[in-house]
C-alpha cells in the first residue's frame, strides 16, 4: 500500500541528525511501555489496537444505521466537544466537496454541529434554520455529562420531537457515549434510542476511530473501511517491531522533542488547502490536551496557507524564534484547473497560462518551506499521495500514536486532561448548581 511520507530533512540545519536519533532507545522505550500497558495512563490505551480490531458485524452496524439517518434526514446534526466532534469535522470536511452545502443537487445529508459551544446566537440560527427542515441527531458525549452537548440536545430534541413528532424523534436520534453511566446514558435507555458505545479505555480525542468519528463519517457519505484500513496499516507500521528510522511515529515524536529541548516551543501544523482546516483543529486539541501540563509541552498552533501567509506569515518569518512547522502536503488534487491565457494580460498572469493551480500552489509551498528555514523556522514534512480515506487513515493513526510516543519522551501523562476541570468548576459555581455551594460563596467572594 502506498503511505504519506515522513521527511525531517529540513530541521537538521537546526538540531542535528545524531542527536534526532539519540532519542532511539527512548522512543522505542515509550512505543513499548504504550503497547505493555505499563506506562503512565495506561488505562486509557483502547486507542491502539482499534483499527485491527474493529470486526466485520461493528462496521456493518455502524453502515446500517448511518443508511437509514441518511435515507430519513436532509440535515444531521452531530452534538459534541473536544474528542466527541473534532475528529469527525476533521474527516468530512477533508473529503468533503467545498460547497457541499450549496449543491441543491446534494447526495448527501448536510453535517452540522453543535454542542462545541455554548453562544445563544449561535443555537438560535442553527434551531431557525432546522425549521421546516428533516433532520436527525447524533449525539455524542463519552462522560454524558458534558455541559455544552447537553444543553445543545435538550434544545433539539424538543425542536425534533414538535417537528416530526416523538416516535419518529426516537428513530432519528442516535447516541454514542459510555455503555452504563451518564446523563446521555439514562436518556437514551428511557427513550429507547438507537445507542453506540464508547469503551472506558478510550479517551476523547483518540476516539475518531470509535463509533464517535465512523458514525457521523459514514452518515456523510465517507468509505469508514478505507479509513480503518489506512490506520490498520499505520498500526503495524508504527509497532515498536519496526526500527526506529523506518518508524515515521518514533521518528516524528523524537524530531520535536529534540526540537522543544532546543528552545523551539511552538509547532505549527500547516496545510495549503482550506479542506484540511479542522484536520488542524483536530490536531491541535490531540497534541494541546495531551501534552499540555506539568507546565510542559509544546504550543500546537495551525494556520491555513496560503491564506495565512497573508496574515501570520510576517510572524513566522520575523518573529521570535521560538517556532517549527510541520506542513501538511497533499501530492495530487482531485481536479483539474488551468491558468487561462488571456490576449490583454492587464493582470500579468499570462507566464502563467496552461500551468495547473496546483502548480502554482506547490510553488508557494516549496517557496514558503525555503523562506521559513532561512529565516530560522525547521521544517517537518508530512507528504500524502492524495486526500482520501485510506490516507487520512494512515495520517490519523500516525499522529495518535507519535503523541503518545512524544508524551512520554515529555515526561507526562499524554491521556488525561485534569486542566479542563477548573473553568468547569468556577462555571458550575457562578451558576449556583446544586453541589457547589462551597465553591459559589468562595468564587462570588473572588469578584
Ligand atoms: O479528549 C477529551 O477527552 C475531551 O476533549 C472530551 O472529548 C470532551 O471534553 C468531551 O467530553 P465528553 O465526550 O465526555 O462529552
Amino acid at each position: 500500500m502506498e503511505t504519506i511520507k515522513l521527511n525531517i530533512d529540513k530541521i537538521q540545519s537546526f538540531v542535528s541528525k545524531e542527536v534526532i536519533y539519540s532519542y532511539e532507545e527512548q522512543a522505542n522505550q515509550a512505543n513499548s511501555l504504550l503497547h505493555e500497558g505499563t506506562g503512565i495512563g495506561n488505562d486509557f490505551l483502547g486507542w491502539l489496537h482499534l483499527p485491527s480490531s474493529i470486526s466485520e458485524k461493528e462496521i456493518e452496524e455502524l453502515e446500517t444505521v448511518a443508511g437509514a439517518l441518511r435515507a430519513a434526514c436532509d440535515v444531521v446534526v452531530v452534538i459534541g466537544i473536544g474528542g466527541s466532534y473534532l475528529g469527525a469535522k476533521a474527516v468530512i470536511d477533508a473529503l468533503s466537496n467545498s460547497f457541499e452545502a450549496m449543491h441543491s443537487t446534494r447526495r448527501n445529508p448536510l453535517m452540522l454541529y453543535a454542542g462545541h459551544n455554548i453562544s445563544e446566537d449561535y443555537l438560535f440560527e442553527l434551531q431557525d434554520f432546522l425549521k421546516n427542515k428533516s433532520f436527525g441527531i447524533i449525539s455524542i458525549s463519552k462522560s454524558g455529562t458534558t455541559t455544552e452537548p447537553a444543553l445543545a440536545f435538550r434544545l433539539l430534541k424538543e425542536q425534533l420531537e414538535k417537528q416530526v413528532g416523538k416516535q419518529e424523534a426516537q428513530k432519528r436520534i442516535v447516541a454514542v457515549t459510555d455503555k452504563a453511566k451518564g446523563a446521555l446514558r439514562m436518556l437514551a435507555n428511557q427513550e429507547g434510542y438507537k445507542t453506540f458505545v464508547i469503551e472506558d479505555s478510550v479517551g476523547g480525542r483518540y476516539s475518531v476511530l470509535t463509533p464517535v468519528g465512523l458514525l457521523p463519517i459514514a452518515v456523510a457519505g465517507f468509505n469508514i473501511r478505507d479509513l480503518i484500513l489506512g490506520a490498520m496499516h499505520f498500526e503495524t507500521l508504527c509497532s515498536p517491531e519496526t526500527p526506529f528510522l523506518q518508524n515515521p511515529a518514533a521518528l516524528y515524536a523524537a524530531s520535536r522533542n529534540a526540537l522543544y529541548q532546543n528552545g523551539k516551543k511552538i509547532e505549527i501544523l500547516v496545510n495549503f488547502h482550506p479542506k484540511l482546516h479542522y484536520f488542524n483543529e483536530w490536531w491541535k486539541q490531540l497534541y494541546g490536551e495531551s501534552e499540555g501540563k506539568d507546565h510542559k509541552g509544546i504550543y500546537p498552533s495551525a494556520v491555513d496557507f496560503t491564506t495565512d501567509l497573508h496574515s501570520m506569515g510576517q510572524w513566522i518569518q520575523q518573529g521570535e524564534r521560538t517556532i517549527f512547522e510541520t506542513v501538511i502536503s497533499i501530492d495530487k488534487p482531485h481536479h483539474e484547473v488551468r491558468v487561462p491565457f488571456d490576449e490583454d494580460n492587464l493582470d500579468g498572469l499570462n507566464y502563467l497560462a496552461g500551468k495547473r493551480v496546483d502548480e502554482i500552489n506547490k510553488m508557494a509551498e516549496l517557496g514558503t518551506m525555503i523562506a521559513h528555514v532561512d529565516g530560522g523556522v525547521p521544517n517537518i514534512k508530512l507528504s500524502l499521495p492524495e486526500l482520501n480515506e485510506l490516507y487520512l487513515g494512515q495520517m490519523i493513526y500516525f499522529f495518535e500514536k507519535a503523541c503518545g510516543i512524544s508524551g512520554y519522551l515529555l515526561g507526562i501523562n499524554p491521556f488525561d486532561q485534569p486542566g479542563v476541570e477548573a473553568y468547569k468548576k468556577n462555571m458550575f459555581a457562578l451558576l449556583e448548581k446544586p453541589g457547589y455551594e462551597e465553591a459559589t460563596k468562595a468564587i462570588k467572594a473572588k469578584i
